[in-house]
């Protein structure tokens, strides 16, 4: 792309504010910048105009869980069911690590993130730790697909590369990098990081099997015979992956997806509740959540949408590669941006300054056929680190790491 045909673009999307300081580049820096205009789908801020519009939804109906009684009761079988799958090298795992962890609000990886207190216990370590488990069971190793983002690639696999992957095998281990996007003002203004480079930041975890695909991925996982991709977040300390009982009963179920899910501790958690929408699986917002449906109840007398989603889902490859061109509803998140003050220096805002563009894994239950969603323990199983004091945090996940056994 050259200057004229880059002008052209941004006035059309009102965003000639990113070529500031372009005559101050020198030739390498313009050229990059104009690459990056030209890569950059600016169609996407304009959503900030009609942001209501984004959140409609469909009628909304309750999807009956498997609850725990029903999950005991079955055990043997689903573990026996999903055992096998595991020794056949049908499942995958997919860890979701392409995120900022902003609220963290360390500069590293969250994954690099050290929860031990008398000794060194990375986020990465907990969750190796929690694969083994499963894969000395199984007698077999699990793949596990990674995806990074251009921001903590580099960092993320030199870590655990370093790290020997906990002890997992290399052969096993693979990554793959997810699509940037870029972050703007509250007026849908292109945010400028360097002088010749818009801000970016990862666009979602809804992207990550385009993402797989496009990093020419899909040989190797066709090759490798995975059926099953257990998806779930970097953050979540005490997450199980790969649980055979999980895969068994998805699989006994008949289901395209599984999604495990915690009881609501109050009708107003703010946890994404599994449901259906317009008669498909889906999940909304707690935001979303209207007072009626936050206190509907089901012919049991129950709470009608009484479970949250944790972020740990199983999508059949089948059903992923049918859904591969779906388009995914758009989350504008208000976020901290670093970016380029008045005076072109760089910004870190302690408070958000603006929105980032993304999509999220959630709204996939939405294009697949049929979901099961799935009860846990949440003292057992939902550990996040979100923040670093107060609800979801280092303090909350170790205290949780301790209850569950772990040596920090
Ligand atoms: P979060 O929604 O908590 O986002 O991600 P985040 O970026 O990690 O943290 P904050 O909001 O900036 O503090 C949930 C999971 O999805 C992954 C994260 O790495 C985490 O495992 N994720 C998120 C991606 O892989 N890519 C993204 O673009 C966003």
């Amino acid at each position: 792309m050259n200057l004229e045909q880059a002008k052209a673009k941004l006035e059309k999307y009102g965003q000639m504010q990113v070529l500031r300081y372009y005559d101050e580049l020198d030739d390498a820096q313009k050229e990059a910048l104009l690459a990056q205009i030209d890569a950059t789908d600016m169609s996407i801020q304009e959503n900030c105009a009609h942001q209501e519009e984004l959140g409609k939804r469909g009628v909304i109906s309750p999807l009956t869980c498997m609850e725990i009684p029903e999950i005991e009761a079955g055990r043997e079988e689903f573990d026996r069911i999903g055992l096998e799958a595991i020794k056949a090298g049908k499942v995958a795992a997919l860890l979701l690590a392409g995120g900022m962890g902003t609220r963290l609000g360390s500069d590293d990886p969250k994954g690099m993130y050290n929860v031990g207190k008398t000794r060194d216990l990375y986020i990465f370590e907990c969750l190796f730790n929690n694969l083994r488990e499963v894969t000395d069971r199984a007698g077999a190793f699990v793949h596990i697909y990674i995806m990074t983002s251009e921001k903590n690639n580099d960092a993320t696999v030199r870590f655990l590369k370093e790290n020997n992957y906990f002890g997992y095998p290399e052969s096993h281990v693979h990554f793959f990098m997810q699509d940037m996007a870029a972050a703007t003002d509250y007026n849908g203004k292109i945010y400028l990081e360097e002088k010749g480079r818009m801000a970016t930041s990862p666009n979602g975890n809804g992207g990550w099997f385009i993402s797989l695909v496009n990093a020419g991925l899909l040989d190797n996982v066709h090759a490798n015979g995975i059926e099953w991709f257990n998806v779930f977040a970097v953050d979540n300390v005490l997450q199980r992956i790969a649980d055979p009982v999980f895969v068994g009963a998805t699989i006994a179920k008949n289901c395209t997806v599984g999604s495990k899910v915690v009881r609501k501790a109050a009708p107003d958690e703010k946890v994404g509740v599994i449901c259906l929408e317009d008669g498909k699986p889906s999940i909304v917002e707690y935001y979303d959540l209207t007072e009626d449906l936050m206190n509907a109840k089901n012919e049991k007398g129950d709470p009608a949408y009484n479970f949250g989603v944790i972020l740990n889902y199983l999508f059949s490859t089948a059903q992923l590669e049918k859904i591969l061109n779906g388009a995914l509803p758009l989350h504008i998140v208000e976020k901290k941006i670093p970016c380029l003050d008045e005076n072109g220096n760089l910004f870190k805002p302690e408070t958000p300054n603006g929105y980032k563009y993304e999509n999220l894994v959630l709204d996939m239950i939405h294009q697949c056929d049929s979901c099961l969603p799935f009860e846990v323990v949440r003292e057992r199983e939902f550990a996040p680190i979100k923040n670093k004091t107060g609800v979801d945090s280092v303090e909350s996940a170790q205290a949780l790491l301790e209850k569950n056994g772990v040596i920090l």
